[in-house]
Formats: structure tokens, C-alpha cells, sequence
């Protein structure tokens, strides 16, 4: 048999298996020694009461057999995708549960939705950038082109239609996050409607990743790329509930794929259905009813104050790296800080400065792509007193 070549252009190691095997290694080196881990965004707080109450009713009903459940419905159970329906018609969107897609994340379908595109298209991926987007997109063999985000564009690259960098790499496919992982930045309804008018305008598709939409606390910013009129003709939004509900663990997340969402006369949201129903057997039914009390009011007011915790969170890093002198941006509307490395030193070298002065570890700007570089991130969803001790530690 012939493998998939393509996997030969990706680096060695995921970025985030990296770093785990470089502080496997120092704690191997440095036996006893209190690593605070500030990396991977994952969660530390348990999930919200209502959840796992939820979650324990399903149990019960899966071990009795009036209402036990094997295979449910490939795009998710009709109730949460209602409570998913619900949670956007709290933003003003109004879709209809077809429309809707339950999955085991956002990172899966990010991947995975890149079975419906075709070959040939030029995917346009902003840097610095989520991984996941890149390593995909090479997996599948597809012509990648980056647009730069910087200190200059806050981190926020728009469509520039006129310039020469957009007529050599009219984009197909352009993803987007906002707010952003990795530097935290949030684009406003304008710059979104700047990139729809470029999708429309141009056929491209939108991949916004909302997977950080519920930090957003500034009213007037978009939660979600349906809020911009024109974006359910070129828009799918992934999203999930690993950071809104503390659900890394869990695994659950959602597509939307638009009815108004067609190419060259074929709904997208068919072949997605389509892709679903063949290679995916669904979200289990428990994780399902967890899902659907985390989207309920109480669910909403429980996960809204786990946020506020890691804002807080947040809050502290920004304070530390004020009093410091350090530049840095996110923080506010995203769980992420994006920092410059003092004293010009690169991002890995950094790593390894503050892992081995402060026992602090963070994610090397680098790992997110060559505009990282000299960047560094530090995740806010820790635990308090671990942040706490983390910025009392933090020397440069
Ligand atoms: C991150 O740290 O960038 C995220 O936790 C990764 C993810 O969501 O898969």
C-alpha cells in the first residue's frame, strides 16, 4: 500500500504532545519540582451542578429498559439541537435544527468537514493560527495561503481584495477565530462584514471557529458570524462546549451548516449529513442531556460564573505583566494572554527560560506559526491559587 504523503510535510509532533514531553522531561530531570502548568486551554474547574445532574438522570435511564437508548440520530438528538437553536436565537440568529449538527468537538469537525471540499481550492489560514486548521488542511494535500496577523492589524488580518497578495491566492476556503486562539483578539461586526462581502463576492467558504465565543462580554461584539447579514450564504460556524461548559473531557460541540449554504447548486449541509451519517455514529446520549441542561438558564447562569472565574484569571496575568513592563494583548473578551518575549529572545527559548527560572510552563508563540515567533501565550484556565502563585513567580 502507498501512504498518504502529505503526512510527511507535517512537523514531527503536534505542538501540543511537544510540549507535554518537554515538561515530561524537565519533571524527569527535576524530580518534586511544582510545574504550573499554563499551556493547553484546558479546564480545571468541575462542570456546572445542572450538568451532571443531567448527566445522572441519563445514566439512570440507560439502565432501565423502558428507556434504555443504543444508536441516536447521527446529527444529534432533536432536544439539544432545539436548546442549540435556542442558545442563537438568544443572539438574534435564527436557525432551524437541520441546521444544526451535534459532534464530539470542534477540533474533530474542523478536521473532518474538509471531506465535503473539494480538491484544488486555496484554503486561506491566518498566522499565528490554532494548529489544528494547518495540519489538517496539509493532511488533505490542500494549497495553504497564510495572511499575517501582527502587532500592527491587532493581530486581525482582513480581506485586502485589491492588493497583489489577494489576487495571487484568491482564497476558496478561509478560516476564522474569534476570539482568537492564540492571541485572544475578538473582530468587531464591521471587520466580520468585511470578510462576508469577500466570501460573497468571491464564492469562498468561511470556517469561523466560535469555540470561544461565550468570553465575549463587550455587547457590542459578534458571538457568532450568523449576527453579519449575508453569512449563511457562505458561512459554516463550528463551535463547542469544551470552554463554554467545561467539556474537554466530556467531548460535545456542534456545526452549522445554513439551508442558504450552496455550491454550484448542491447544499452543503447535505453532504455534510451525508459525510455525518456514513463515518460518525453520534454523540452518546448522556453526554447529550448534559448539553442540553448546559445550554438551559441555569446551566447558562452556572457556566457563565466558571467563565467569570477564569476572566478573573485572566485579569491577574494582565495585572503581573503590567507591573513587568511586558506587552501583551487577549485577555479581555478570550481566555488567552498573548505576551512579547522580553529582551527579543525567541519563543522556545523563552519556553525554556521561564520553565526552568519560574516553573511556569506556557505555549511558545512559534507553535502557532512563523507571526508567532517572539510571542508567547499563557492560558487562563487554571486554578486561581495556581495563578496566583504562577505570576508570583513570574520573572523575566
Ligand atoms: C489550545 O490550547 O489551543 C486548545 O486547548 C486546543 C484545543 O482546543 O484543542
Amino acid at each position: 500500500m502507498n501512504i498518504n504523503e502529505n503526512y510527511l510535510h507535517l512537523q514531527d509532533s503536534y505542538l501540543f504532545i511537544t510540549i507535554a514531553k518537554k515538561i515530561a522531561e524537565y519533571q524527569a530531570k527535576n524530580p518534586g519540582c511544582p510545574v504550573i502548568r499554563m499551556g493547553i486551554g484546558d479546564v480545571t474547574l468541575p462542570l456546572a451542578p445542572v450538568v451532571v445532574e443531567a448527566m445522572g438522570r441519563a445514566v439512570m435511564e440507560m439502565g432501565r429498559a423502558e428507556t434504555f437508548r443504543g444508536y441516536g440520530p447521527e446529527q444529534g438528538y432533536d432536544f439539544l439541537r432545539r436548546a442549540i437553536a435556542n442558545h442563537y436565537a438568544r443572539k438574534g440568529v435564527g436557525l432551524g435544527e437541520d441546521e444544526i449538527f451535534v459532534s464530539d468537538g470542534a477540533k474533530s469537525d474542523l478536521g473532518n468537514i474538509l471531506d465535503i471540499v473539494g480538491a484544488g481550492n486555496t484554503v486561506l489560514i491566518p498566522d499565528p493560527v490554532y494548529p489544528a486548521y494547518v495540519d489538517t488542511n496539509i493532511m488533505a494535500g490542500h494549497r495553504i495561503a497564510y495572511m499575517d496577523g501582527n502587532m500592527g492589524n491587532g493581530f486581525l488580518p482582513l480581506p485586502d481584495p485589491y492588493s497583489e497578495r489577494d489576487r495571487d491566492r484568491k482564497a476558496d476556503i478561509i478560516y476564522l477565530c474569534s476570539p482568537n486562539n492564540p492571541t485572544g483578539a475578538v473582530y468587531n461586526k464591521e471587520q466580520l462584514a468585511l470578510w462576508v462581502g469577500y466570501a460573497l463576492e468571491n464564492d469562498a467558504l468561511i470556517l469561523f471557529d466560535s469555540a470561544y465565543e461565550a468570553f465575549v462580554r463587550d455587547e457590542g461584539l459578534p458571538t457568532s458570524i450568523y449576527q453579519v447579514s449575508g453569512a449563511e450564504k457562505c458561512a459554516i460556524e463550528v463551535c463547542s462546549l469544551s470552554k463554554t461548559a467545561g467539556f474537554t473531557g466530556v467531548r460535545c460541540g456542534y456545526t452549522v451548516v445554513p439551508r442558504a449554504l450552496e455550491r454550484g447548486g448542491v447544499s452543503l449541509g447535505k453532504l455534510w449529513l451525508r459525510r455525518q451519517t456514513t463515518k460518525f455514529n453520534g454523540v452518546p446520549y448522556i453526554v447529550q442531556r448534559g448539553a442540553e441542561a448546559a445550554f438551559s438558564d441555569e446551566g447558562l447562569t452556572q457556566n457563565r460564573s466558571n467563565i467569570d472565574y477564569y476572566r478573573g484569571n485572566a485579569r491577574i496575568i494582565a495585572e503581573r505583566l503590567t507591573q513587568l513592563g511586558i506587552w501583551f494583548t487577549g485577555g479581555v473578551n478570550a481566555p488567552y494572554i498573548w505576551l512579547r518575549c522580553p529582551d527579543g529572545v525567541s519563543s522556545w527559548a523563552f519556553f525554556d527560560r521561564l520553565l526552568d527560572r519560574s516553573h511556569v510552563v506556557g505555549t511558545p508563540g512559534a507553535g502557532f506559526g512563523k507571526n508567532g515567533e517572539g510571542f508567547f501565550r499563557l492560558s487562563a484556565f487554571g486554578r486561581r491559587e495556581d495563578t496566583l502563585a504562577a505570576m508570583e513567580r513570574f520573572t523575566l
